[in-house]
C-alpha cells in the first residue's frame, strides 16, 4: 500500500518510524478503546540501527517512515527487543531489504523465538551488559526476562540518555503526538495503568528487578514500544511502576457481578452502598456491560473485591466464570474479597465464586452471601450491617 508516512525526529538523528493502529479495539481480549501504536526507532550514526519493527499489517507504514530518512538497505543493526509479533512482525521483510543487518536478540529465548517464527536470519545473541558501538553512540542491552515474555529486553543509549523500553512503561494509545507532554497526562497514566494491570500484573517481581537494573541510569527519554515517549513525566511513570510492581493497593472496593432478574444486582447495589457508608469508595461493574480489562484495572489498585453471580444450570454465570478466569491468570496480590449471589433453587454459584476467589489468592473476609429469589429489606439490612461490622 502506498502511503506518505514520514519519520518523526525525536532527538538529533534519532527518529520514530513506527505505526499508529487507530482502529485496534481488542488485543487478545484486552479492550483497547483508544487504539495503539507499534513504536520503532531509527538511529542514524556511522552505523544505522533500527530498534524493533511493527505488526506485519503495518510493514508498509514502517518502511515508508524508514525510507523517508535512509534507504532500508543501509540498516546495519536491527534490535529485536521482544519476539511478540506486534514488535517483530515485519522483521523478515525489513531483513530482506537490509541483507547485511545483524539482528540483535537475547540468548537463548529471543534466538529461539525469532528462529521459530522467521527462520534462520542473521541473528546475534546478546546477554546482560553487552553493548555495541554505532560510532558516536553506544547501545547497551539489558534483558528483562518475563517482562513480559522470556525474551524481553530493553536497550539504553548512554550518550543520548534514551531508554528504548519496548512494552515496559508503554500504553495502548493511538495518537499523532509522540511525546507525553503533548498528550493529556491523565489519559496516558490511566492507559499505562490499564496496560500494566492487563499485561504486567503477574510479573511484579520481574518488574522490580528490572527497575533495580535501570535504577542508576540517567534518563532524558523513555522511548516505549506502545503509546507516548516519556520526556517530561519520566519520574511520574517510574513512580507508578514502583507502586504497581510492589502491589500497593488503596482503600477502595470493586463490586463486580452479573444478574438475570436483578436480584444479584440488588445485592451488588447494597454492597456498594455499604462500602461507601464506611468511607470506602466503591465501583459497581455489571460484568456483561463492562470490558474485563477495565474492571481488572480498577481491581488492581483496590483492596476489596465483591463478586456476585446468580445460579444458572447449577453453575455461576459464564460471564462471571470468564471474568474470574481472566482475573486468576493475572495473579493479583494484596486483595481481600467475598462472594455473593441469588438463586431460585440449588444456589451453587456463590460457593463456586468463592472457590475461584480463593484459588486466585484472595483473602476471604466475609462468608458467602446467598439469597433465594428476591432479597427482602431485612436481608439487605443484614448484609449492610455485616459489611459495616467487618474488621478491615
Ligand atoms: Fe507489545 Fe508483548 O508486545
Amino acid at each position: 500500500m502506498m502511503n506518505n508516512c514520514k519519520a518523526i525526529q525525536i532527538s538529533e538523528n534519532i527518529f520514530w518510524v513506527g505505526a499508529v493502529d487507530w482502529s485496534l479495539r481488542n488485543f487478545h481480549g484486552y479492550e483497547t478503546s483508544r487504539g495503539s501504536s507499534y513504536n520503532a526507532y531509527l538511529i542514524v550514526d556511522e552505523k544505522i540501527a533500527l530498534i524493533d519493527t511493527a505488526k506485519i499489517e503495518f510493514k508498509d507504514e514502517l518502511l515508508a517512515r524508514i525510507s523517508s530518512v535512509i534507504e532500508p538497505a543501509r540498516i546495519d543493526v536491527i534490535v529485536s527487543s521482544h519476539v511478540e509479533p506486534d514488535h517483530s512482525g515485519a522483521l523478515k521483510e525489513v531483513a530482506a531489504l537490509a541483507p547485511h543487518a545483524e539482528i540483535i536478540t537475547t540468548n537463548p529465548n529471543g534466538l529461539k523465538g525469532l528462529t521459530a517464527r522467521y527462520g534462520n536470519l542473521n541473528y546475534k545473541a546478546v546477554k546482560a551488559g553487552d553493548e555495541i558501538s554505532l560510532g558516536k553512540r553506544t547501545l547497551k542491552f539489558v534483558p528483562t526476562p518475563m517482562l513480559h515474555w522470556p525474551d524481553s529486553m530493553v536497550t539504553y543509549c548512554p550518550e543520548e540518555k534514551i531508554l528504548f523500553s519496548n512494552d515496559a512503561f508503554g500504553e495502548h494509545l493511538a495518537t499523532s503526538l509522540r511525546f507525553d507532554d503533548e498528550n493529556d497526562l491523565e489519559i496516558i497514566l490511566h492507559e499505562a495503568k490499564k496496560y500494566y494491570a492487563n499485561i504486567l500484573m503477574p510479573f511484579g517481581k520481574q518488574a522490580q528487578t528490572a527497575l533495580k537494573a535501570l535504577g542508576g541510569l540517567e534518563l532524558k527519554m523513555i522511548a516505549t514500544g506502545h503509546g507516548v515517549i516519556w520526556r517530561t513525566h519520566i519520574d511520574k511513570i517510574l513512580e507508578c511502576y514502583k507502586k504497581w510492581s510492589a502491589g500497593e493497593v488503596e482503600e477502595r472496593a470493586v463490586v463486580a457481578f452479573d444478574s438475570m432478574w436483578h436480584s444479584t444486582e440488588i445485592l451488588a447495589r447494597t454492597i456498594t452502598e455499604a462500602f461507601a457508608r464506611r468511607g470506602i469508595p466503591a465501583a459497581f461493574y455489571d460484568i456483561k456491560k463492562t470490558p474485563l480489562s477495565d474492571i481488572v484495572t480498577d481491581i488492581f489498585t483496590s483492596k476489596y473485591l465483591a463478586v456476585g453471580s446468580p445460579t444458572i444450570n447449577n453453575q455461576m454465570m459464564p460471564t462471571v466464570a470468564a471474568f474470574l478466569c481472566y482475573l486468576k491468570g493475572l495473579r493479583p496480590v494484596n486483595h481481600k474479597a467475598f462472594a455473593f449471589g441469588s438463586y431460585g433453587w440449588g444456589g451453587q454459584s456463590v460457593g463456586y465464586v468463592e472457590d475461584e476467589l480463593k484459588a486466585a489468592g484472595f483473602e476471604i473476609i466475609l462468608d458467602k452471601i446467598r439469597v433465594a429469589n428476591l432479597p427482602t429489606a431485612a436481608q439487605l439490612q443484614d448484609i449492610t450491617e455485616k459489611i459495616l461490622a467487618l474488621n478491615l
